[in-house]
């Protein structure tokens, strides 16, 4: 079966279950699934009920395709991605976003926690995306093309879609968030970096460091799909952090800035899906 196939598998199941269509797509990261709770209407469907969806295999990923509406925008979000550092192929870590494609989503914002490479930010510090680095060694892109999906190169020039962030710092401003922006660097993981990996990233360009999203965004970019990106820094990446890193601290505070993300991710669904 096609990659295309397996992606009208799914999303015939869901049309089945007579789904809302969605406009808006959000993923969520980890540490930062709260905000599909906060979706009105929301219908929540188990990746596990759904043909070819992988399953989260990681602690604070819980593995729901959530549909449902803030205001008058119907969204859906992943609520819990998979990664390749879990052992899915590349072309699984990126069903579910083309799935949103095909459900007729035209603009995705993906959520992650990350470490930063600048020492004068902190955990918790929020960064819009304007860029990233595919050190994954890999690309959902690789192998035959199928011109349903995309073109066989596709640009990367603006991946990060200058609207869909212009719209992020508006609502941070009537929010009054703060908001940083960066290059992301996408590293297959999933054991954190060496400091001398992180003095290395720093050196290319990077912002912040992170084990997922890229694939996302180079699928979605093929499809022709809007993307913005926002990064939780969970914590100063390694060398520049005082203490060990853990899953653990980099859960806790992306939850500890659950509020604010919800805010902020609620404000842009409406600012990007009303007219
Ligand atoms: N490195 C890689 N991925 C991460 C980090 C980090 O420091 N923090 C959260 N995700």
């Amino acid at each position: 079966m096609t990659l295309f196939d397996a992606v009208s598998q799914t999303v015939a199941a869901l049309e089945k279950r007579n789904i809302r269509r969605p406009r808006v797509g959000v993923v969520l990261g980890s540490g930062l699934g709260d905000f599909a709770n906060e979706l009105a209407h929301v219908d929540k469907i188990p990746y596990s009920e759904l043909p070819h969806m992988p399953l989260a295999r990681v602690p604070g990923h819980a593995g729901n395709l959530c549909f449902g509406q803030i205001g008058a925008v119907d969204v859906v979000c992943l609520q819990g991605r998979v990664h390749l550092y879990e052992g899915h192929d590349v072309h699984a870590v990126v069903h579910g976003v083309r799935t949103m494609a095909r459900l007729g989503v035209r603009v995705v914002l993906l959520t992650n926690a990350a470490g930063g490479l600048d020492p004068t930010w902190s955990p918790g510090d929020l960064m819009v995306v304007t860029d990233h680095l595919n050190l994954m060694a890999t690309s959902p892109l690789v192998g035959p093309n199928d011109e349903r999906f995309g073109p066989r190169f596709p640009d990367m020039t603006q991946a990060y879609d200058r609207d869909v962030r212009s719209k992020l710092f508006q609502v941070a401003k009537q929010t009054g968030l703060a908001l940083r922006e960066g290059v992301y660097a996408g590293l297959l993981g999933p054991s954190y970096e060496t400091p001398a990996e992180i003095r290395m990233l720093r050196v290319l360009g990077a912002d912040a460091v992170g084990m997922s999203t890229v694939p996302e965004v180079l699928a979605l970019r093929h499809l022709g799909v809007a993307v913005g990106a926002l990064s939780c820094i969970s914590n100063l990446a390694a060398g520049l952090s005082p203490t060990p890193l853990s899953h653990r601290e980099v859960e806790q505070v992306a939850r500890s800035r659950r509020a604010d993300l919800i805010a902020l991710l609620s404000g842009w669904v409406r600012a990007v899906g009303e007219p």
